[in-house]
């Protein structure tokens, strides 16, 4: 079944483990993440970021889309989601990534998301407050969960390209937890989100301790999210760039920091570019064993997208041709097959 994110924040915390949350763009990839949480016998977090559930509203140019386009995309994954948890047996919770206003949050909740995050980490902390409990009070009236946000991340954080990142003051948690009555919080303490976060990053521990620390003293339960977190594996980047890509400069968070940081509040770890790292090898690589494919009638646009855009790792850029197999599932034929093997 699909359940909020609450119960599994408190077995988290209760015994000291972290749950990974993956970001996915296409009904494909909801049931790839279910699958593999189904081998491992573990409950699942999936997110659709905002702009997900725009693009998987049918809206290529994703960047564009309309509440409309998010409305649709929303229902489309929740009624897929549902239907593969029952599959499974296992307890998935459906979460909203990065949502933007109140409107994409409720977009989000009235289509069947179990849990959301509303961003409010670019406004004044008096104004992300009050967002947020606005967000709060309608989500848990509904029985969803929430995650806020307190700090910004250096890096591409919702699009605006902030220079520094200005981290997480501790001092500031609990009256955030207070005010808006959150069940988690991202903060930021040394992750980047995207595939350039630096070489040797060392998370800045003392932060997430802290606010741990801060919370367990007040008696408020909250766990920490760390975003930004994907590992960014050397052999993916080496083998797109072998195949053709062209991605430089690509750093991810050291697994040994992730782990270091589990024992002290951190109950939640998302990942995104990672996913999106391996797609995009494998659409390289299917077009490198299968060359007849570059010229499929249903699929080639693909192989031209790669090729002109060798630097990106976003499916989204390149899925398009695709589009209708991403939206409803429905696999038209072979070559369409291959490409949703890949996602
Ligand atoms: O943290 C951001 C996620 O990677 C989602 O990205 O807004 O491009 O869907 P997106
Ligand atoms: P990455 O870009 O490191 O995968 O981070 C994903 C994320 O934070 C989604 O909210
Ligand atoms: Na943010
Ligand atoms: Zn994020």
């Amino acid at each position: 079944p699909i359940i909020p994110l609450r119960p599994l924040l408190e077995t988290v915390s209760k015994y000291g483990f972290a749950q990974g949350a993956f970001n996915v763009n296409a009904v494909a990839q909801a049931k790839a993440v279910i699958d593999v949480h189904k081998m491992f016998r573990s409950a699942a977090i999936l997110q659709g970021a905002d702009l997900a559930n725009g693009f998987m509203g049918g809206r290529t140019d994703f960047a564009n889309a309309t509440l409309k386009d998010k409305q649709i995309g929303a229902k489309r994954i929740a009624d897929a989601v549902r239907k593969f948890a029952e599959e499974a047996d296992i307890p998935v919770v459906l979460h909203l990534d990065h949502g933007k206003d109140f409107d994409s949050v409720k977009a989000a909740i009235d289509n069947g998301y179990s849990s959301v995050m509303i961003d409010g980490s670019s406004l004044s902390f008096n104004d992300n407050i009050e967002l947020t409990r606005e967000v709060v009070k309608y989500a848990h009236a509904r029985g969803v969960s929430v995650e806020g946000e307190l700090g910004v991340l250096a890096g591409v954080e919702d699009r605006v390209f902030a220079a520094n990142s200005t981290y997480t003051n501790p001092m500031s948690v609990v009256e955030f937890f207070r005010k808006t009555e959150v069940d988690c919080l991202a903060i930021s303490y040394g992750t980047m989100h995207g595939a350039s976060k630096g070489k040797d990053v060392k998370l800045r521990k003392e932060i997430a301790i802290a606010c741990t620390e801060n919370l367990r003293h007040e008696g408020i339960f909250g766990v920490l999210v760390s975003h930004g977190s994907s590992t960014v594996p050397q052999y993916i980047v080496d083998e797109i760039n072998k195949l053709g890509g062209n991605i430089q400069n690509a750093y991810g968070i050291p697994i040994s920091e992730l782990k270091s940081v589990i024992p002290y509040g951190i109950g939640k770890i998302n990942v995104d570019t990672d996913i999106r790292l391996a797609v995009t090898r494998n659409m390289w690589e299917l077009f490198k064993n299968r060359p007849e494919l570059q010229k499929s009638e249903s699929i080639g646009a693909i192989y031209s997208s790669l090729c002109e855009k060798n630097n990106q790792f976003d499916p989204r850029a390149f899925l398009p041709p695709i589009m209708d197999t991403v939206t409803t599932g429905i696999i038209p034929n072979d070559d369409v097959a291959a490409i949703v093997d890949c996602v």
